[in-house]
């Protein structure tokens, strides 16, 4: 949550930070601010809203200053407003700080630094990061910075100019990322290389406790003891149109139709001499054997991945497994052995309680593989084992590919564990891996086919203030995801239900015109999802149903259809789950809504 970036160089920053900051808006985007050093004072813009809001007032200036910082914000301390924006500065206005992380201990320290006379002008925990600064520097931001993060406790990605120290960004991290690039015309800072992408891909992912002095020149790094570090260089293949929309109106529908690239890259390479392999598990077959309890933990989208995960560990390699939102896991106590398999799911890998679930699922002795979406992100770092999505950069706050990059993803570690445990035979691996292959081109059929039929549903619904989704089996695991994307891009109160719990409670909701929408794709369960939709229908509901091609039947039960394509039923959550998105997205441009950035959201939650 939020977005730093940072520049020094031969060039003026106000366009760069400008630029940086609008890529980083996934991250937050109710204020944003810039601090550039011009002439020999800080000049520090802030404004309410997004990143165009600060940019048109920026237009009015046309700072020359070479060297600045800016933030963009989703608010945790402090309403967002214009005081509480950043950049933050000390008294005297010599020194401007930018900040992602919280600060824990800010109430006490700013009851110090006021008791010293300092005075503070935002209601954040950052602005006493500024005041540490103004009373630490004696002519070195960096020593000052060392020392100003010797007295916070929590979170931050900082980054710091001064007035006083032409030229000179000092920026650390603790948990928040930091990535650092040298372009041919300076030196570049973000919390993400996305804000660089078309300076560098060679980037510096910042560690823990690390500090960095950049300037026009080049970039120093050093440890918490302030001794020279050797950087580690990723190169990143990230290609400059992941940052644009590429002729679609925004950026979540791009992504949806990625998706067929998506699965075929995270199937890259999975099959070596009719065998499934994962090295980046870095366990043996016999390691995997042993395994004997799996825990899914992850948050929101990345949790729904997991519950489709459950359905398939389960069914093929026949090992009990829990999906758990990280939030609630990490503060249980679960029965945790050695044989114990912990998979974190996080497309970001920065969210705080899906880490904090980690962390405290390897101290009781388990091993923990990371999904993510993120190279050298945190959840990679502090995994056992990683498996990356290969979705790319996504921007859209609501996730689509990555979400489909997570299924496809731990349907192959499913088919691992079957492998290793001998529920599968090699022949019904490279068939299974076979058909999901073919899930890529059957995304590329929905995409290509079912636009009318899910426009048609989407009007149909637009104007409904609630919603159900409901399946059974793999159905109500879908479920669950199809109506998160609804209620969070189009702010239309949408909830999941396995179809069967209908009639205990949730279908007294249903009344004239309700909004129903059915996973009745072709499944074992088939029949028993069409007589809970029938009792909707008898009640009201307008019914709309996610159906296998082919199946002229759902029609009696059905007021809108939307086909897809024939697949075994471990796979329907790769395909059915893409008709949702667009019916989401559907809704939400019918009713005017910002797909990309829903309000009170942003793409990575790093607080708890
Ligand atoms: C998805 O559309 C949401 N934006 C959100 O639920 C997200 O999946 C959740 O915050 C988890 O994020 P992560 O995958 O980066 O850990």
């Amino acid at each position: 949550m939020c977005g730093i970036v940072g520049y020094t160089g031969k060039r003026p920053a106000q366009g760069i930070l400008i630029q940086g900051l609008t890529r980083l808006e996934y991250r937050g985007y109710d204020s944003a601010g810039i601090a550039v050093q011009e002439g020999d004072s800080l000049a520090v813009i802030h404004r309410k809203g997004k990143v165009a809001s600060l940019e048109h007032t920026l237009s009015h200036f046309d700072f020359q200053g070479t060297c600045g910082v800016g933030h963009t914000r989703w608010a945790t301390h402090g309403k967002p407003s214009e005081a509480n924006a950043h950049p933050h500065t000390s008294c005297g206005g010599h020194i401007a700080v930018v900040h992602n992380g919280i600060i824990e201990n800010f109430a006490e320290l700013r009851e110090e630094l006021e008791g010293r006379g300092h005075v503070f002008t935002s209601e954040t925990d950052t602005e006493v990061v500024a005041h540490l600064l103004e009373e630490a520097y004696q002519g070195d931001l960096v020593a000052a910075l060392r020392d100003a993060c010797s007295r916070i406790v929590g979170a931050y990605g900082l980054a710091a100019v001064c007035d006083m120290e032409p030229g000179v960004i000092a920026v650390t991290r603790k948990d928040s990322p930091i990535v650092i690039g040298q372009g041919e015309d300076g030196a570049y800072v973000a919390s993400d290389m996305i804000a660089m992408i078309d300076a560098t891909r060679d980037v510096v992912i910042l560690g823990d406790g690390e500090y960095a002095r950049m300037t026009a020149s080049g970039i120093e790094y050093t440890d918490e003891a302030g001794c020279a570090i050797e950087p580690r260089i990723t190169h990143v293949d990230w290609d400059l149109d992941l940052a644009e929309k590429g002729g679609y109106p925004d950026f979540m529908l791009k992504e949806i139709h990625e998706q067929p690239r998506v699965i075929r890259d995270t199937l890259a390479g999975r099959l070596v001499n009719g065998a499934l392999s994962i090295d980046e598990l870095d366990l043996t077959p016999e390691e995997l054997n042993l395994i004997d309890r799996v825990y899914v933990i992850a948050c929101g989208t990345s949790y729904h991945a997991g519950l489709i995960a459950k359905n398939l560990i389960e069914g093929w390699a026949r090992i009990p497994t829990e999906c758990e939102v990280a939030s609630e896991f990490r503060y249980r106590n679960p029965i945790i052995t050695p044989t114990t398999l912990v998979v974190a799911v996080s497309q970001s890998g920065e969210t705080a309680d899906t880490l904090a679930a980690i962390r405290d699922a390897r101290v009781k002795g388990a091993r923990v593989f990371g999904i993510t979406n993120v190279v050298g992100s945190p959840v990679a770092r502090e995994s056992d084992g990683v498996i990356y999505t290969k979705a790319n950069k996504e921007i859209a706050v609501a996730s689509t590919k990555s979400f489909l990059g997570q299924v496809v993803s731990l349907t192959l570690l499913a088919m691992l564990l079957a492998q290793a445990k001998g529920k599968l035979r090699m022949n019904q691996i490279r068939l299974l891996f076979r058909e999901l292959a073919d899930t890529a081109e059957q995304v590329e059929r929905i995409l290509a086919e079912c636009k009318p039929s899910i426009e048609e549903a989407a009007r149909a619904c637009k104007d409904a203030r609630n919603a159900l989704f409901i399946g059974r089996g793999m159905g109500a695991a879908i479920s669950y995801e199809g109506a998160l994307k609804l209620k969070e891009i189009s702010y239309l109160h949408a909830e999941a239900y396995p179809a069967g719990e209908m009639k205990h409670g949730p279908i007294a909701l249903i009344d004239e015109g309700f909004p129903v929408i059915a996973i009745a794709t072709k499944s074992p369960v088939y029949d028993k999802v069409v007589s809970n939709l029938q009792e909707s229908k008898a009640r009201g509901a307008m019914i709309v149903a996610v159906a296998t091609e082919g199946d002229e039947d759902i029609k009696q039960h059905a007021d809108h259809v939307i086909y897809i394509p024939k697949v075994r039923d471990a796979f329907s959550a790769i395909t059915a789950s893409v008709p949702l998105q667009l019916f989401a997205r559907a809704i939400a441009i019918e009713r005017g809504c910002d797909v990309d950035q829903p309000r009170n959201l942003a793409k990575s939650v790093t607080v708890e």
